[in-house]
Order: C-alpha cells, then structure tokens, then sequence
C-alpha cells in the first residue's frame, strides 16, 4: 500500500506531528473518559460493581514508563483521604520481588497498549496468588484485557506519537474516578474531594483554555540549546516532574533528570550553575513555600529557573526567570492541569532542535520484549 505524503498529512488533520495532534485532542479524550463515570450520586465505575473496593486496605500499582507516573499521582491522591497503602512499582522490578497478595489487596496494572512485556508478567505472577485484577488500559482487545478480571477503559482513542501524550491525561483521569469511587465506596467524602469531582466535570473544558491561550514558542526557542535539566516538584506534583523530564529525554535527547525537590540538597543540587536550569512544577499548594525555598537555593548557584504556577500566583514573579501559568485548580488536579505543558514543552524543543518527536530513536511504542 502506496502512503502519500497528502494522505500522512489528512491523518495528522493539518498538524505537523502525530504527537501535537494528539495533544490538541485531549480535550475531547478527556470527555470520552469521563462518560458513564460522572453521575448525579457521584463517581462511577461499572465496571468494579462486583468487587468490593469498600474492603480494599492495600492498592498494588504496576506499570512502566508514562503509566509508571500516573500510577504515583493516584497514590499521592489517595493515601491523602485514606489510610489505605498504595505501593506503586515499575513492572520490571515488581515481577522479581517477592510480592504477597491476600484478599484486602487490590492489584491495578496500568498499561495503554495493554501489551507491555513485563506488566503482563506482573499480571501473571500475582494471578497465580489468587489476586483479583484491574487493568487499566487504552487498547481495545489488547492482551492485558483479557488477562485481568476486569479492564477500566482510558477511552483516549488510537495514540501514534511514541511518547505518550492524551493517554497519560486520560489515565490521570481514569485514576481520580477510581480513587474517588473507592472513597465513596468507604462512605468518605468531603467539601474539597466534592470540588475535585467538579473539576474533573469541567476539565475538558479548562483543557480548551490551555491549549487555545498556552504559547510554548518562545521559551522553547530559549531552552532548546541547553544540555541538561532539573525537573523538581513536591507531593502530588513529583510525579509530574518525573513525567516531564521523560518527556524530555524521549523525543528531544537532553538529560533531563527529575527529583522531589526536598532532595536537591541531598547530593543533585551539586550540579547545578548556569548551564543547568531547573524546571520546577509549583502551583500555589500547602507546599509552596518548601519549594520556593528549592527554587532560590537554586538560583544562588546561578540555574536559570522556568516554573509552572497558577495565575492567581504572582509571588514567583522575580524569583523564576521565566513562569509559565496554568488555570487555577483544585490542588489534587495540578498533575492535570500541568501535564499539557510539560508535553507541549517537550514537543517545542524536540521540533526547534530537528527531530522528529513522532518516530525517538531507540524507542518503541510498546515493549514486548523483557
Ligand atoms: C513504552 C512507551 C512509553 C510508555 C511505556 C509503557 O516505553 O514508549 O510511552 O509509557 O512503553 O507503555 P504502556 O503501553 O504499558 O502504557
């Protein structure tokens, strides 16, 4: 079959790239993941109807890459509302500890293509304990589908860009419902989760405002000679920083290394001068001021700063050389909110410095192989 470049291009609808595409999409993947789920009662999983998830006390999260980092944003949630344990784990490591599994524990595999090698290894390790499993997965009819007992649909529609983009929000999103549907399986709710719930409603829509008003270029055009970067975030917003820095490495080759920021003085801080800037993903939370403290022992030793905040934060206005602001949102959604820009930004730099974010060299859309 004979593919022309006009015939690439109607599939990428005028974008220049797969991956950008796919960004722009997120709005209406994010609607799609929310059908069904979002009812009058509240959060709604159909799926889970015969499991339970009121008797959950231990969450085993499994994944690799993108989904590795979705799978933490849903432990920070969760542990905040309830004591229950949520152990997340790459599945390549998981598959060789020596995992138990009794009837309190429920075991998530998170995977978009649903074929990852070693997160079906996991499945099947932990099957053979008995355990019951969720998957969560993008691709209809993939392996891990039929492996698991029961598969939470992310819904985003197919994903071509290598590097995961509106799966990863739509995984996010999938992550709240869940947690939030266990919370309310355990009669736990409250005023702050109640806004959540209505921002997660409206969120397609705040992801309109982004990526209409969001404009990367000229930043981008900035960064894109540097070598090397610093991502850091605290709470909820360190997995973020570990999303955008393999963002970074994947499509635009900079070292890119992440940390919570409360471990910069622990030894990575010693790299820092001007060469190396830091990206630090601070909204206006509980921990703010913790990391804005990160971020002026950093520039003490010269790194150029780019934050991401909300827009009603002014106060890094001196204190970041460059602030790039997001809607103000509840602060268990800044891990949504952020995740277009740390792609967009990724993307930005991957294109400006010649390289084609669609198809990274050494990588693979999904690993089959160990
Ligand atoms: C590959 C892809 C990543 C993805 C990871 C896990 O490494 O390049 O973008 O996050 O696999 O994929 P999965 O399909 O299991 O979510």
């Amino acid at each position: 079959h004979h593919v022309d470049w006009d015939e690439t291009a109607a599939e990428k609808s005028g974008y220049k790239h797969f991956m950008l595409k796919e960004i722009m999409e997120e709005p209406e993947a994010i609607e799609s993941a929310l059908v069904g789920r979002i009812t009058m009662e509240g959060p709604l999983l159909n799926e889970l109807k015969e499991f339970n998830v009121e008797n959950v006390e231990k969450i085993k999260l499994v994944a690799c890459g993108t989904s590795y980092h979705a799978g933490l944003v849903f432990k920070y949630f969760l542990e905040k509302y309830v004591s229950v344990d949520v152990e997340v784990d790459v599945a390549s490591e998981f598959r060789y500890r020596n995992i138990h599994i009794d009837k309190k524990t429920l075991v998530i595999a998170i995977s978009q293509s649903g074929e990852t090698a070693d997160t079906l290894e996991s499945v099947r390790l932990v099957k053979k304990d008995g355990a019951k499993i969720v998957s969560i997965a993008n691709v209809v009819g993939s392996t891990i589908t039929r492996e698991s007992d029961v598969t939470i649909f992310m819904n985003a529609g197919p994903e071509i860009g290598v590097a995961a983009t509106k799966t990863f929000v739509n995984q996010l999103v999938v992550l709240y419902i869940l947690g939030m549907y266990i919370l309310k399986s355990k009669n736990i709710w409250n005023e702050e989760l109640e806004k959540d719930f209505q921002f997660l409603k409206k969120s397609p829509n705040v992801f309109r405002k982004i990526l209409t008003t969001i404009n990367l270029d000229e930043v981008s055009s900035y960064y894109k000679n540097y070598h090397h970067f610093m991502y850091i975030g605290r709470g909820i917003n360190y997995p973020t920083a570990l999303e955008g820095a393999l963002k970074l490495k994947e499509i635009s080759y900079i070292n890119a290394t992440a940390y919570p920021a409360g471990e910069l003085k622990h030894g990575p801080i010693a790299l820092l001068d001007p060469t190396f800037p830091v990206f630090a993903i601070v909204p206006k939370d509980k921990l703010f001021e913790k990391t804005k403290n990160n971020i002026e022992e950093s520039r003490a030793r010269k790194s150029r700063i780019i934050a991401v905040t909300n827009e009603s934060n002014k106060e890094l206005e001196g204190v970041a050389d460059d602030i790039i602001y997001v809607p103000d949102s509840p602060d268990d959604m800044y891990p949504l909110t952020i995740s277009p820009i740390i792609q967009l930004f990724a993307y930005q730099i991957a294109d400006k410095r010649g390289y084609d974010p669609d198809k990274p060299r050494n990588l693979a859309k999904s690993v089959t192989v160990e």
